[in-house]
């Protein structure tokens, strides 16, 4: 079922209909139930930067992404704020799967309520980080959301600002403002897309600050929950991960000081190895990407786990 390096899961092939592959999960289609149409959403190990998927996933990954992204679902849920697709976290049966094969989707599946996603990337930032930043200093404004004058790198924003970033199938994501991607799915969706998303955000980041961590931004993925015989349905779901360092831009708040790059819990440890390889050119960005030395496993790794210890432990 899977290839795998020192007991990473880089993908799996099981036997259920329509299987695609995401940069870091696999999509399988299940049966309906009465409730509507399922997924089987599997967090593989792979690691993806610079919109390239590398070829060494990273051994557990894939589990840390699935609890952090669990714990999430169920805040979002007690603050009432908008229905998602998690149905559960068990391991469904599945033909042709023996025990290993199990033991190995153990912790990183996720049954869901499949949805007709809304092609927009719901990108809400607190602070001035990434493109955000990049984006600033050449205007002043981010997706066409002016900013006062004279903010610094990693700056905190007056109030959370929504960015939306239109899901592009070459991967590479675009930024846009509000009244193109207004015009690509219609401004009463878009309004209340902004809505939802600065609510999720702005508790989580409440929550994120008591065990010492800013959220600095986070991108959120909607779509209509699918009835039983596939059709959408005009039932708004949160779906895809939520809240996870892939998805989301966390710093420690002890030290945290505008002017300057943060220290991060995602995958910018692995992106400035990358980026020695660039300088010194060994890697130009494209497809395949080098294979992962193990302190840059180890490292990268180990800046996931601490992130699941501080979001998720009591
Ligand atoms: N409930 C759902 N119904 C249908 N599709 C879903 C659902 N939840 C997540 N997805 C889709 O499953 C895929 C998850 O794979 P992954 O996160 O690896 O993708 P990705 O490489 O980030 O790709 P994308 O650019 O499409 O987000 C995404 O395309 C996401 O939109
Ligand atoms: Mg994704």
């Amino acid at each position: 079922m899977a290839s795998s390096t020192l007991d990473a899961l880089f993908e799996t092939h099981l036997s259920l209909r329509h299987r695609r592959q995401g940069k870091v999960r696999d999509v399988y289609d299940l049966d309906a139930d009465a409730a509507g149409a399922r997924i089987l959403l599997v967090a593989t190990d792979r690691v993806s930067a610079f919109d390239v998927v590398m070829p060494t996933a990273i051994p557990g990954k894939g589990r840390i992404l699935t609890s952090i992204a669990t714990s999430w679902f169920s805040f979002i849920r007690r603050h009432g704020i908008v229905r998602d697709h998690l149905v559960s976290t068990e391991v469904p049966a599945l033909p042709a799967c023996d025990g290993a094969q199990r033991a190995a989707l153990e912790g990183r599946v996720m049954v869901c309520r499949a949805a007709e996603v809304v092609p927009i990337e719901c990108v809400v930032r607190g602070y001035l980080a990434g493109s955000g930043w990049s984006e600033y200093q050449s205007s002043g404004a981010v997706c066409g959301v002016k900013l006062p004058a004279g903010l610094a790198q990693c700056a905190k924003l007056p109030e959370p600002i929504f960015t939306p970033a239109t899901k592009e199938s070459s991967g590479h994501d675009e930024n846009v403002n509000f009244e193109r991607a207004s015009s690509a799915v219609g401004r009463e969706l878009m309004e209340r897309l902004r809505t939802i998303s600065v609510a999720i955000y702005s508790a989580a980041a409440a929550h994120a600050h008591t065990r010492g961590l800013i959220l600095a931004d986070t991108k959120f993925e909607f779509g209509f929950a699918l009835d039983a015989s596939g059709q959408p349905t005009n039932e708004l779901l949160l779906i895809d991960e939520v809240l996870t360092p892939d998805s989301s831009r966390y710093w420690p708040l002890a030290g945290y000081a505008p002017g300057r790059d943060q220290p991060s819990f995602d995958k910018q440890f692995l992106r400035n190895w990358l980026l020695t390889l660039v300088a010194t050119g060994q890697w130009n960005k494209s497809t395949p990407g080098p294979e992962l030395p193990a302190d840059v496993i180890a490292g990268t790794l180990a800046r996931y786990e601490d992130a699941l210890a501080r979001l998720v432990s009591n």
